[in-house]
């Protein structure tokens, strides 16, 4: 019988970017993106073999099984989206409207509406629920080429109901084609319900939920949201020391509508400090000279109707900056990674190759994962295959240009002409 090949030759694309040889921080021309022309990915058991041109390659693995791909083609690395609360019930429709009626995010929340309001319906869905809920999501984020996809919990605000959500979150990642990050928001604001001070809220949350949260390995993440009406920063210092001392990795909520929320990322050497709209000089030149990376949200300026964060002013300071969806119900529901992250850079003045680097490995560092986010041999072959022939298109359709596959793990987990012609 004839062995079955383990290795698969994919392509030829008109251009194969890797991604490969940018560093993790600082300003990136596009002259400096690795493009391929006429390239292929040779594949096996998940991970990239090599990437490099195609002739060449199928000259050299003449057994490997061959996928061709036909017409323009421009492969690039699976996006990562690694900032979203994508685990949710119900709609805020009425918070946009109060907010473009000229009520603001924090009058709203004030109120009883926003965070607090979707704690209520989440709150009120059964954890099948919410599971399936979170697994409709993913297909959407699939047919945007999102390969890998943080997920936050955050709307329980209660030990059973943060279980709750972490538990759907983790059941979904068993049945989505998509990799799915779990982390702890526990701390997103003090429960109304809750009958103590804040401090004494988030020392319920580290004494009893970050200990099950291992036990069960629901999560490795933990994130608090550092503003006025959610914590201090004296209070999350406090919080995140214990949570560091149980082995979690750091996140922040920073620097959104006031500073403070980046220092104490940086003082406790947190992956990432995230949404930044409010950051100034000193902040943009701290975290430019820290590990942390600097990550915008464009989907929470566009909900909000606020300014973008800092974007060019962080990457000419050094930093590292990635760009994620912030996909929730309140300030950033369109949940378009790709279409925002185009327009960031249309308003900042990005490359496409700090774009594109702030979509993948630069995401991906925040993660913590150095896995993916460039094809380099050894690295998952997560990629997305674009029907045209030059990258530029990508960040020129704002969103509008999908792939027409999406690969995972060097399996295609869609692909939009196999649906037309089925
Ligand atoms: O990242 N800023 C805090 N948390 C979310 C919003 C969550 C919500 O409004 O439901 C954010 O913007
Ligand atoms: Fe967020």
């Amino acid at each position: 019988m004839a062995k079955k090949p383990t290795q698969r030759l994919i392509g030829p694309f008109t251009q194969l970017l890797t991604l490969n040889g940018l560093p993790l921080k600082g300003p990136l021309r596009d002259s400096r993106l690795e493009v391929i022309h006429q390239g292929g990915l040779l594949v096996e058991r998940g991970r990239v073999l090599e990437a490099g041109p195609y002739s060449a390659l199928a000259e050299n693995a003449a057994d490997a099984e061959r996928v061709d791909i036909n017409g323009p083609a421009v492969a690039v690395p699976g996006w990562v989206d690694a900032h979203t609360h994508s685990c949710f019930a119900g709609s805020r429709a009425r918070d946009y409207a109060l907010r473009n009626s000229g009520s603001s995010y924090q009058e709203i929340a004030a109120a009883g509406g926003g965070i607090w309001d979707t704690v209520g319906k989440t709150r009120k869905a059964s954890q099948a629920q919410l599971t399936e809920l979170l697994l409709a999501r993913c297909q959407r984020f699939v047919a945007d080429g999102i390969t890998t996809l943080e997920v936050k919990s955050g709307y329980g605000l209660s030990i059973t109901e943060e279980l709750k959500m972490l538990r759907a979150i983790r059941e979904a990642g068993k049945y989505t084609l998509l990799d799915l990050v779990p982390t702890c928001l526990a701390a997103h604001m003090a429960p109304r319900d809750f009958g103590g001070s804040p401090e004494a809220y988030l020392e319920q949350v580290a004494r009893e939920l970050l200990p099950q949260i291992r036990k069960e390995e629901l999560s490795l993440r933990v994130d608090a949201f550092v503003e006025k009406g959610a914590f201090t920063p004296e209070q999350t210092s406090a919080y995140f020391s214990e949570a560091l001392r149980q082995g979690f990795e750091l996140t922040v909520h920073a620097d959104q509508f006031s500073t403070g929320g980046s220092a104490v990322a940086i003082g406790c050497g947190a992956r990432s400090a995230d949404h930044l709209e409010a950051s100034g000089p000193a902040e943009i030149e701290a975290l430019a000279q820290s590990q942390v990376v600097a990550m915008a949200l464009p989907g929470a300026s566009l909900g909000l109707g606020c300014g973008y964060t800092p974007a060019r002013a962080l990457l000419d300071a050094g930093g590292c900056l990635a760009i994620a969806s912030d996909y929730n119900p309140g300030s950033a529901p369109m949940g378009d990674l790709i279409a925002q992250a185009s327009i960031l850079g249309a308003a900042e003045k990005l490359s496409n190759a700090e774009v594109l680097a702030g979509i993948t490995f630069r995401a991906a560092a925040a993660l913590g994962l150095s896995d993916r986010g460039r094809l380099l041999a050894g690295a998952r072959a997560d990629f997305n295959v674009y029907p045209t022939d030059h990258y530029n298109e990508i960040t020129y359709h704002q969103g509008r240009l999908k792939p027409a596959s999406v690969w995972k793990n060097g399996q295609c987990i869609l692909d939009t002409n196999a649906e037309t012609h089925a």
